[in-house]
């Protein structure tokens, strides 16, 4: 009786309003002044790079440490942490995350209040309702369709292929187990997410379908059905092809209409992974690169890549709604009656997850503040910013631009003096791996035809047209310091 007595008054402070309030206050001056510093000061480092070993033992070091002041940890946790905010930062496909979503994440992460069973997430499941209809109203599909947010890409994927495989597979494999061969159709270039989704739902290596690209790396749209044939000459059954929009390595954007028209030949499942450049259906000015996406069954657009919500934070969305209820048939009496009935506001009906976090809120708190085309705004300045940095990539002779972007991902190469091909990619590792040593810049890296490049990913709505000046100039400095033998 003493032990619970003894808790109790531990976990009084645990829970202690007035700490809250204290330490909340502080870390919201931590964060505000770590953001003005990385925005205003371009000086400083967008990450100060330390190589794994070093860093878990900075942190065992911290964990076997009796400090216990938090603020410090949260200063420590910042100073370790690469700088998403920081104009210069340029690397993975990540949001920045905007102010409001991220006070959002902190009031929903308190609430807790987002899982699937509609009284633990009334609000969350309302809203959750509206931002899907909203994206499906861009999208450009008409009442019938219906989705849901769902933690990441990666799941989104694999959850529409579900759907497409209880669709299109006459032999119900969720009841039955798997009678005959499976498979998908898919670019080359598709994020290797997709690969993993077909294995996950046994189909193996024959079923991913991997259908070469153009010189643009898009889907080679005229080979669709060759390879099709050829799956059927092995008694393989597609049920699906996917459209890429955008890839992941290029950001090249599949003809999606030519898809469309595949699919609808074919009889099978049309999906478009949009997790990266989907968010251009809310442009005027770039949703023609997503031409046909109405036509898709099922559609995965990531907030946290190009719509400025913190991770993870993605909306699965299908044509026909009633799809999305049938994928996953089972019961569960303790949280709903039937599995049959479409229950939007029981979420957990359609998603892998059950308890999930309030990720409407986030999106919803954007919308709110800053209006519905602010997704607009913020694709159209960093596809802007793109081409910007491309012209000026074309202008250099000691770069080679991979490809003319169509999104926001531009991948060069420094070629100076043109030397052979393994010393130009070792040249570039080298410069890549000096660059984030030195912090100036994020950047990665990434091959494509057996050369290395330089990998950028322009996110953050900041940048500006001398950070892409300063980067080459900053890359030429390397490159006559390694002539040097400085390094
Ligand atoms: C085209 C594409 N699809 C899917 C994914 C996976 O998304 P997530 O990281 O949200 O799981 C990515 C990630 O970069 C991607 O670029």
């Amino acid at each position: 009786m003493k032990d619970v007595v003894d808790n109790y008054e531990v976990l009084k402070k645990v829970y202690d309003p007035s700490d809250f309030r204290k330490l909340g206050h502080q870390v919201i001056d931590l964060l505000a002044d770590h953001l003005e510093k990385v925005q205003s000061d371009i000086e400083q480092p967008v990450l100060k790079y330390k190589t794994p070993t070093d860093e878990l033992k900075y942190w065992q070091e911290d964990f076997s440490s009796s400090d216990s002041e938090m603020l410090d940890f949260f200063k420590n946790i910042i100073a370790h942490s690469t700088h998403v905010h920081h104009p210069r930062c340029m690397g993975h496909q990540l949001a920045v995350p905007s102010f409001i979503a991220a006070l959002s994440g902190l009031v929903s992460d308190l609430l807790s209040n987002g899982t699937g069973v509609y009284e633990m997430g009334m609000a969350s499941n309302a809203l959750e309702k509206i931002v899907t209809d909203f994206v499906a109203g861009y999208i450009g599909y008409d009442e019938h369709a219906s989705g849901f947010l769902t933690s990441g890409g990666t799941l989104a994927n694999l959850t529409a292929l579900l759907a497409a495989r209880k669709a299109k597979a006459p032999n119900a494999v969720w009841e039955n187990g798997h009678q005959e061969k499976l498979a998908v159709m898919v670019s080359e270039e598709a994020h290797y997410c997709i690969d993993r989704a077909a294995r996950i739902l046994g189909f193996g290596s024959e079923g991913i379908i991997k259908v070469p690209v153009n010189n643009s790396f898009q889907i080679e749209t005229t080979l669709l059905e060759t390879y099709l044939q050829k799956a059927k000459a092995k008694d393989i059954r597609v049920i699906a092809v996917i459209g890429c929009a955008s890839s992941t390595a290029t950001g090249s954007y599949d003809d999606l209409n030519a898809l469309a028209d595949f699919a609808d030949k074919n009889d099978l499942w049309f999906h478009v992974d949009g997790a990266h450049g989907g968010g251009v259906a809310f442009s005027k000015q770039y949703s023609y690169l997503v031409k046909g996406i109405n036509r898709a069954d099922s559609v995965v657009i990531d907030f946290h890549k190009m719509l400025m919500i913190p991770a993870l934070n993605t909306a699965l969305v299908f044509k026909h709604g009633e799809n999305s209820y049938k994928t996953f048939q089972q019961k569960a009496q303790y949280l709903w009656d039937s599995q049959h009935s479409q229950e939007w506001y029981n979420s957990g009906k359609r998603t892998f997850e059950c308890t999930k976090l309030m990720m409407s809120v986030k999106v919803y708190s954007v919308i709110k503040m800053y209006g519905k085309d602010i997704f607009e705004k913020n694709i159209d300045r960093l596809y802007g910013l793109a081409k910007t940095f491309a012209a000026i990539l074309l202008e250099q002779t000691d770069f080679d631009l991979a490809i003319t972007p169509q999104s926001n991902i531009i991948n060069f190469r420094f070629i100076g003096s043109k030397a052979g091909l393994e010393e130009i990619n070792l040249l570039n590792a080298t410069i890549r791996d000096t660059l984030i040593e030195s912090g100036a810049f994020y950047i990665v890296q990434t091959m494509i035809g057996g050369r290395r490049y330089l990998r950028t990913t322009i996110m953050n709505p900041m940048t500006t047209e001398t950070d892409f000046i300063t980067l080459l100039d900053r890359i030429k400095d390397i490159v006559s310091e390694l002539k040097k033998g400085y390094r």
